[in-house]
């Protein structure tokens, strides 16, 4: 294990996709690995539990540059104790407006939500499953899951902390890679950003991960006005197909975005989205960090990470989905600015998230790839079930 966390340091630092660790480490799927492996996850698992907390809460003013002023819309939960009736019906279950600041050419999927609405995030841990990424994939699509992040650059065969197997390794093709919004993780990988603009460009970029938080003292932190000089390359690189998400913070109401914004010469101009990670178990928390984000912006935002997974969760599966999905999802479809949102996560992860307990388990699919319950409740708070969907 200290092995695995040494090379993992090495791999982060380098930026590099080579795989010396795998040697040195063995088989990373022998149980024997389990924490280095959950210390490799690069996402906000360990931030969450702060935010709930409420550690990081405030500073929101210092982060509100001069210019803005927009008015918050105050959605109220006052709906919420009618409001999950959807239960699978697939009747509708939101005023659903599908208006969007990035593309008016948004429709609605076969279900009730804005196409694109419903994505999710896969970890670096999504490769224990049997069923990753082919019968995973195939379920999620199933209830109209429509695009995921990785932690990730590069598609996941080039990634080696997805630890996937050469038989896995060959089903990452076609729908699933392009299925894939690739991220800037750090600093390191600004050149690499910058050969896939030219060559091989995404439709949407994210613009690092975290940079607030380290990751188990794993992932870099970057410092606003730094990130703003460092970003500015890829922010000035020609990318007519491309739009730029920003910076996902660990805390995205702290001070780290508005000081990002101040330093980078009214860069904001080329961010399309805003990026919000949430983990909280009360749906009005998350409401109340969404339209604050919204007010300081004004600007389109993508919800990249979301699961209720925190040490305050005490859902089972199924609680989850008639007391939280069915409730913070329409609420979330009366928002017209919140384009997308990413339930984490879409494989099976037994690892404890957040200090969460194992009753709270987020994931939308079982280790053979099958539907979970709270897969079948998000897609029902879309009016997607499979007979429904489309494809
Ligand atoms: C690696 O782990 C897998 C799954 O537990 C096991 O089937 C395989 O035998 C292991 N290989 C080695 C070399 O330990
Ligand atoms: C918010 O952005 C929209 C364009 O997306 C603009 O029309 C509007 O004036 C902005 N509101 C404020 C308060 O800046």
């Amino acid at each position: 294990m200290i092995l695995s966390l040494f090379c993992a340091s090495l791999l982060l630092a380098a930026g590099s996709n080579a795989s010396p660790c795998k040697l040195q480490s063995g088989n990373w799927t022998s149980s024997s690995t389990t924490g280095a492996k959950a210390a490799l996850n690069r996402d906000g698992h360990g931030s969450a539990a702060i935010n709930q907390l409420g550690i990081q809460a405030k500073s929101q003013e210092s982060a509100l540059p001069s210019s803005t002023s927009a008015s918050n819309p105050g959605p109220s939960l006052t709906a919420s104790g009618s409001s999950g009736s959807s239960g699978g019906s697939g009747s509708s279950t939101s005023g659903g407006s599908g208006t969007s600041d990035i593309s008016g050419s948004l429709t609605p999927a076969s279900g009730s939500c804005p196409q694109g609405f419903l994505n999710t995030v896969f970890n670096t841990n999504a490769g224990q499953s049997s069923g990753f990424p082919s019968a995973t994939w195939n379920a999620l699509t199933e209830y109209g899951i429509d695009s995921w992040i990785g932690f990730s650059l590069e598609t996941l065969d080039k990634q080696s902390d997805y630890d996937l197997s050469a038989t896995q390794n060959s089903q990452l093709s076609g729908a699933f890679n392009k299925a894939q919004i690739p991220i800037v993780m750090d600093h390191t990988y600004i050149q690499s950003a910058v050969a896939m603009l030219a060559s091989n460009p995404p439709p949407y970029l994210e613009l690092y991960n975290e940079p607030d938080f380290s990751f188990d003292g794993l992932t870099l932190t970057e410092d606003p006005a730094p990130s703003a000089s460092d970003l500015a390359t890829i922010l000035n690189a020609p990318h007519p197909n491309t739009k730029f998400i920003s910076p996902a913070l660990m805390d995205a109401n702290g001070p780290w975005l508005g000081q990002f914004f101040q330093a980078c010469n009214g860069c904001i101009e080329h961010i399309d989205v805003i990026a919000l990670h949430v983990y909280n178990p009360d749906p009005q928390g998350v409401l109340d960090q969404i339209t604050q984000l919204y007010a300081t912006w004004n600007k389109t935002i993508w919800i990249t990470e979301l699961s209720p997974a925190t040490s305050g969760c005490d859902m089972s599966p199924s609680t989850m989905a008639s007391t939280y999905i069915n409730v913070l999802i329409p609420e979330i479809l009366k928002l017209p600015y919140v384009e997308k949102i990413f339930w984490n996560s879409g494989e099976s992860d037994s690892t404890p998230i957040n200090g969460a307990p194992a009753s709270c388990s987020p994931s939308l699919t079982n280790p053979d790839g099958s539907s979970t319950a709270v897969l079948q409740a998000l897609g029902a708070a879309c009016g997607i079930s499979p007979s429904t969907a489309t494809s």
